[in-house]
């Protein structure tokens, strides 16, 4: 971290929440030419910096959300190439997250009512001078073409005011204003633990149309996050409007799910050649509405840039049943559009919350698709200074706005409740399993332990976690539309296993560690495995409330031995069976429902759970032609409209869960140790799939499963890479240790 001298800036003219910030400086002479130069800066809102009008990085968006209040990142760039003996630096700035809409609850500007910079240029000389550019009274400030941003909203560009010479030095213009210095509380600086957010695809239009009321529609052919980029030529003034959806209903854009988000942008033309990209805000969508283009509309002028973390992808998975492929890539998608700084619940309406149950039930998924190693624990370092000033609460939404914002609207006052407050366990656990730092155990674990104790101070004195609010198996598919907390499963069977699972987990995370906590949690959990079953299980294996996700978690978090184990496993099946084998759970029993089943010999059933395309099921919004995953098990209804609640995403990753699954258990490809220094190889073929492939990019090299099924006999081939051991089971066949190499193995015929 660099000594900053660096003051913090607000322009004095705020120019509509889009101002630029400009300073002009030469060379110091006599020192010969630059060594280095790193521009390290941060903003209240979003910001881009260039030097003499070039960008400095692809980054967007930057610095990105945190908890603004304990954690401000600050962004560290080479810019030694683009120096000249006279400069310009520049910076552009946005409402963002600092200053923007956050929130259903109709809240804005809630870190701050003001737009401010902070950026400190190191320069190195060949002859070891320094010379150091800062952000203080001696800039200036002016409007830009920008006329309105906002993350939900939209922005607005007028390209008539676009003035490339700010960049120039000796630019001089009327409307310049001065700066005043304000506190930037350099405590709070800190770098980037996970990636920076970039364009990371584009995609071209690939239909479009002209709507029964005359709109002019395009399709991507992908629901997606970023925004579009538009190269037209028209006259001066003429204006643009582009609306975003995800969905069609009735033949025109639905944008009914997006509730009070306009996600609207409107370009102003100059009259010449024009390229607008609006960098301030972005959207959720697979189709946009473009009203105003001069002329016969030009698709080809239209491209959707694709807005995410730069996340490594090091997960691939396919197999012989193409909608289970869809349903795979869906789930790839909703993880892009989701992981766009924060762990968010959707991309597009007016939430995009970093809701801590949905990512408790996804982690596992993510970090086998991409290396977010990076990103989480930056995004656990929020959590935990969230947690610190909230006496242990994990709270529903990490940064925690929905405190800001002055409550949490519909939903009861913030308490502790299960799995969403779990992430503070779970989270840092499946990046322990993924990856094999414990270092994520260690600088979590005063939190993690934080959290269970909590929980522990609202147990009942039966030593249950029966009483407070909980979402509990929240978007039960049996749940009404506008009741999505309406769940078969009892709220106390759901919440005391989601203790019993962290307790155990942070017992465990205590012994790795050598701490002496251990202990307190280890009985903990006896505790409550004891009171689990003298109050929720029979001797037959029935669980109270007899939900599909009840026994899903007693069987999944180990509370359960046998024989009654068994006896809850075959229950299990019975119901899903009952179900139709559609699905019968929501957010808490759909992670664990197929591990559930086949933990106890039910295969089969797991099988046919996932292949069921009838609503609801896994596969139904694959047959609807969704190309994410579905925030509800029907967002769209069988006769192509949206579901009536007002809650109804198409980009939520929860419910994709179960690729973990698919993944480890189709797949046959999953962790033994922590990071995968030894491997479990054991595909376990069946529901009429005959071939699988599961590779990865280990923190110890590539690992690939690729399986065919013959005649019954299974041939599988796979890579190890050095140092790794895999244990491999293949049906019919007892356990083989292999090691590094390229093997081919069949199982019993
Ligand atoms: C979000 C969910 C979240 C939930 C709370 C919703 O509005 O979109 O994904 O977890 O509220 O249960």
């Amino acid at each position: 971290m660099p000594q900053w001298s660096a003051s913090g800036i607000v322009p004095d003219d705020d120019f509509a929440g889009a101002p630029l910030l400009r300073r002009e400086f030469e060379l110091e002479p006599g020192h010969g030419p630059v060594a280095r130069a790193v521009l390290f800066a941060t903003a209240h809102g979003v910001f881009e910096a260039f030097v003499n009008g070039v960008p400095v990085s692809t980054d967007v968006l930057s610095p990105g959300w945190s908890s603004y209040q304990w954690r401000l990142r600050y962004c560290e760039w080479d810019v030694t190439q683009l120096l000249t003996p006279t400069s310009v630096l520049g910076l552009a700035l946005g409402n963002g997250w600092y200053r923007g809409r956050l929130t259903w609850l109709g809240a804005r500007a809630l870190y701050g009512s003001e737009l401010g910079a902070f950026a400190q240029l190191e320069i190195t000389f060949a002859d070891g001078h320094r010379q150091l550019v800062v952000t203080d009274r001696s800039w200036s400030a002016e409007p830009s073409a920008v006329l309105t941003n906002d993350l939900y909203d939209g922005q607005t560009i007028d390209a008539r005011r676009a003035c490339e010479d700010w960049h120039r030095p000796g630019f001089e213009s009327a409307e310049w204003t001065t700066v005043h210095e304000t506190e930037f509380d350099t405590a709070l600086l800190t770098p980037y633990v996970g990636p920076p957010v970039r364009r990371i695809m584009e995609l071209p239009v690939v239909r479009s149309w002209t709507s029964p009321a005359g709109k002019t529609l395009v399709d991507f052919g992908q629901n997606l996050v970023g925004w579009l980029r538009i190269q037209v030529t028209g006259g001066r003034g003429d204006q643009i409007v582009v609306r975003h959806a995800e969905v069609l209903e009735h033949d025109e854009l639905g944008i009914r799910p997006l509730r009070t988000a306009a996600a609207t942008d409107r370009f102003i033309l100059s009259g010449g050649q024009d390229v607008f990209e609006p960098t301030l805000t972005f959207h959720g969508f697979r189709y946009a509405e473009i009203d105003g283009w001069p002329g016969e509309f030009d698709p080809t002028g239209v491209t959707a840039v694709v807005v995410s973390s730069e996340l490594r992808r090091i997960g691939e998975f396919s197999c012989s049943d193409d909608l289970l492929n869809q349903l795979h890539a869906n789930a790839v998608w909703a993880t892009r559009g989701n992981f766009l700084d924060v762990p968010t619940d959707c991309p597009q309406r007016d939430e995009r919350l970093g809701w801590t149950g949905d990512i408790a039930a996804y982690a596992p998924s993510a970090a086998y698709l991409f290396d977010v190693e990076g990103f989480l624990r930056d995004w656990l370092l929020d959590l935990t200074a969230e947690q610190r000033a909230a006496d242990g609460l994990v709270a529903f939404v990490i940064p925690d706005a929905l405190k800001l914002a002055g409550g949490s609207g519909n939903f009861p006052p913030t308490e502790t409740t299960a799995i969403w407050s779990d992430a503070a366990v779970w989270v840092p656990w499946a990046l322990w399993q993924a990856y094999g730092d414990l270092g994520v155990l260690s600088d979590q674990f005063d939190s993690m332990a934080a959290h269970v104790r909590r929980v522990e101070s609202l147990l009942s004195p039966t030593g249950l976690w029966d009483t407070g609010f909980q979402f509990g198996d929240w978007l039960d598919p049996t749940a009404p539309p506008d009741d999505p907390v309406a769940a078969k499963a009892d709220n106390g069977v759901v919440a005391t296993a989601c203790l019993y699972r962290s307790a155990s987990l942070v017992a465990e995370a205590a012994r790795l560690l050598g701490r002496d906590e251990q202990d307190h949690f280890d009985r903990l959990a006896r505790r409550t495995r004891q009171a689990f079953h003298d109050h929720y299980v029979s001797a037959d294996g029935s669980i109270t409330s007899d939900a599909v996700t009840c026994y899903a978690l007693a069987i999944a978090f180990g509370l359960l031995d046998d024989p009654v184990r068994q006896l809850a496993g075959d229950r299990l099946a019975t119901l899903v069976a009952e179900g139709g084998h559609h699905i019968q759970t929501g957010f808490a029993g759909t992670p664990f429902v197929t591990d559930a089943l086949t933990m106890t010999g039910h295969l089969g059933t797991a099988y046919r759970l996932l292949r069921q395309t009838e609503c609801p099921s896994w596969l139904y919004p694959v047959t609807m032609g969704a190309t994410t995953i579905w925030e509800r098990w029907d967002s769209m209804l069988p006769d192509g409209t949206i579901n009536p609640g007002q809650m109804t995403s198409f980009n939520h990753y929860a419910l994709g869960a179960v690729i973990d699954w698919m993944h480890r258990t189709i797949g046959g490809l999953a962790p033994r140790e922590p990071g995968y220094s030894r491997v479990l190889i054991a595909p376990q073929p069946g529901g009429g799939v005959t071939w699988a492939t599961a590779s990865l990019e280990s923190r110890h090299g590539r690992l690939a499963v690729s399986w065919v099924e013959q005649d019954g006999v299974v041939t599988a081939t796979l890579d190890i890479p050095a140092g790794v051991e895999a244990v491999v089971r293949l049906p019919g066949r007892d356990d083989l240790i292999i090691g590094a190499g390229h093997h081919e193995l069949c199982s019993a015929g």
